[in-house]
């Protein structure tokens, strides 16, 4: 047997706690980071993110009866936790465990979900055990929920015959179970990045068509690195829902003059800039601004990387930063000296806060050959400045979800 270090952690986690493997199968799904359009996804605007090589990885087996028992290798402190198919609501204790159940409850709503009848409800006819770890850092906004709801929806298909199910499907239900059972009103890019993540590909997707490109990444002598702010994030649900209240808010008085738009995405800047004073709240203005703008930046940036003008990609990362920072404020203290220590190095041609925000990660084009000076320089200064030390990894672009073998 040759499993990777992360996934022997689950398969040897799940020996320990259910006495042993007999028929146990391994499975994995990636997290993702995005490299522009931030915020966009739930404005029916352009996203372009990639899947990461970090994720979750779960060692599961059926059960005859209709328990569930769940145990994670991240929080040996809660211990097995159980549960049961007849009881699919969100718990307070083992709080992870509503990531698993969420799917399991979503599944029992496809069809609807799917808006494809034929497809109805999937429910399970067993329990199943399953131990799993992750090796996403936590609280990094690189979308460790969005692993695990596509590594569950993936176990379901594989385990339960629900071979109608697309991995495009499993994002959708992986969101729904997000939105409705776990409160977060996220839009559908990180589920759709980990469920559809290829190799060396980032992906250019259209969230008001659905349409997506491959884009593959090649960053020709330069090196994606990511660095964690290690931010323990705080309301990051409550302040995100109300980003997109804000948005819809914004709509709503825009249709008044625009009545064939639906989305924020919809609009160039220039149709924007033509009509935005109908927007009466100045905060409101502020973040509608940023969902146009953004839309048209990443639209650009995909342009400037099949052009190779990774220049021209990098300035619109640091335009996306600026903006995330005054218009849309959901970036941080930590992650504003990230960025902008970045921006003054001559090897780094472009870095901005990734994910929902709040705390997490920064992204950064960075010369290969300076990358060392990089993480010297920008770790020194986040330290001196923070308190505590900054994290960096580089870039490694995975697949989406896969079963491993044993
Ligand atoms: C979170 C959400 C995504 C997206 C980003 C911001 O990661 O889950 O849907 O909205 O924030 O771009």
């Amino acid at each position: 047997m040759a499993l990777t270090a992360q996934a022997q952690k689950a398969y040897d986690g799940f020996r320990e706690a259910y006495g042993d493997t007999e028929n146990v199968r391994v499975f994995f799904a990636p997290g993702r980071v995005n490299l522009i359009g931030e915020h966009t996804d739930y404005n029916g605007g352009h996203v372009f993110p990639c899947a990461i090589s970090f994720g979750i990885y779960a060692a599961v087996r059926k059960r005859t009866d209709r328990k569930l028992r769940f145990l994670s290798a991240n929080y040996p402190q809660v211990g097995v936790a159980e549960g049961s198919l007849d009881e699919l609501v969100p718990s307070s204790d083992a709080k992870w465990t509503n990531y698993p159940k969420g799917v399991i409850w979503a599944f029992e709503r496809a069809g609807e979900i799917l808006h494809r009848p034929e497809v109805g409800s999937l429910k399970l006819d067993t329990g199943f055990d399953i131990s799993i770890y992750g090796d996403i850092p936590s609280g990094a906004g690189l979308s460790s929920s969005a692993a695990m709801e596509v590594l569950i929806g993936s176990i379901l298909r594989e385990l339960y015959g629900f071979s109608m199910l697309s991995n495009e499907d499993l994002a959708f239900i992986g969101q729904y179970s997000e939105n409705e059972f776990n409160g977060m009103k996220c839009g559908i890019m990180d589920q759709f990045a980990s469920a559809m993540g290829k190799e060396g590909n980032a992906i250019f997707l259209d969230t008001n068509t659905m349409v997506f490109e491959y884009a593959p990444l090649d960053m020709k002598g330069m090196k994606l690195m990511i660095t964690n702010t290690k931010k323990e994030h705080q309301l990051v649900d409550s302040e995100y829902n109300l980003r997109r209240q804000q948005c819809a808010e914004a709509m709503a008085q825009l249709q008044r003059v625009c009545p064939d738009k639906k989305a924020l995405g919809e609009f160039t800047i220039e149709e924007f800039e033509a009509v935005k004073s109908v927007i009466t709240d100045p905060v409101v203005l502020r973040r509608a601004k940023h969902a146009v703008y953004e839309n048209q930046r990443t639209i650009e940036a995909v342009a400037a990387l099949k052009a190779d003008d990774l220049v021209r990609f990098g300035q619109l990362m640091n335009e996306s930063h600026v903006s995330l920072r005054d218009d849309y404020e959901t970036s941080c203290t930590e992650a504003d000296i990230l960025a902008e220590e970045a921006w003054k190095l001559p090897g780094v041609l472009g870095s901005r806060i990734t994910g929902g925000g709040f705390g997490g990660c920064t992204v950064s084009i960075v010369r290969e050959e300076t990358v060392p000076e990089f993480i010297e320089k920008i770790g020194a200064i986040y330290l001196e400045k923070v308190g505590h030390e900054a994290a960096f990894y580089e870039l490694e672009i995975s697949g989406g979800p896969k079963e491993l073998q044993l």
